[in-house]
């Protein structure tokens, strides 16, 4: 099976294409423009950019869509974490925004939340959702990773955050590993 991916990231289209070995993963033609992530959940999202692509190239297309939640917010900032602090924004304003917004709070749970989608031509789809919980540290630790890496420690890993680990060991707790994983999974069976 075949497919081309959404993502134009190549270090998530690296990471993603390792998930899913076994599997032919094109990467995005680069006529194919991003598409504005309209939706109002995760899965919306995922789907209009797989949509995108199956309308663009006939082929199968594997999307996936990622949002931060975090409790004490009501599950802000949710499906737009990439714009958390206006459109444009860069990971470092968006990081500061969700520290100034917990600043003198105790509970700082959040999760990571990944809706990965697989569609066919023909209308068919595999969707699947991979979550890891953590919570959002007080100050900025370590260098890896992108995004909200720096402040999230995933729960049990001795408040390390994503970014003071390997790339190997987020992949492996990561809501997209965990996605793309069950990704991979529901296809053996399609
Ligand atoms: P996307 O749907 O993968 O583009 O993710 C939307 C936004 O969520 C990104 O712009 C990042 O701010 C954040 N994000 C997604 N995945 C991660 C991650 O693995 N670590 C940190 N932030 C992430």
């Amino acid at each position: 099976m075949r497919f081309v991916l959404a993502s134009a990231n190549p270090d998530k289209a690296a990471e993603i294409a390792a998930i899913l070995h076994g599997f032919e993963v094109l990467p995005r033609p680069p006529e194919v423009p991003d598409v504005d992530e309209t939706g109002e959940t995760l899965e919306d999202n995922a789907r209009l950019k797989a949509r995108a692509l199956v309308d663009a190239t006939g082929q199968p297309a594997v999307a996936d869509d990622t949002g931060l939640e975090v409790t004490a917010l009501g599950g802000a900032p949710g499906v737009v974490s990439a714009r958390y602090a206006g459109v444009g924004a860069t990971y470092a304003a968006n990081v500061d925004k969700l520290l100034a917004a917990l600043e003198g709070e105790e509970d700082r749970r959040a999760r990571f939340r990944t809706v990965a989608i697989a569609l066919f031509p023909e209308g068919r789809e595999v969707v699947t959702e991979g979550v890891v919980e953590g919570e959002i540290t007080t100050e900025r630790m370590g260098s890896g990773g992108f995004g909200y890496d720096p402040v999230f420690a995933p729960s049990g890993c001795g408040g390390r955050t994503f970014a003071q680990m390997t790339p190997a060991e987020k992949n492996t707790l990561s809501h997209r590993g965990r996605a793309f994983r069950a990704l991979a999974e529901g296809l053996l069976c399609v």
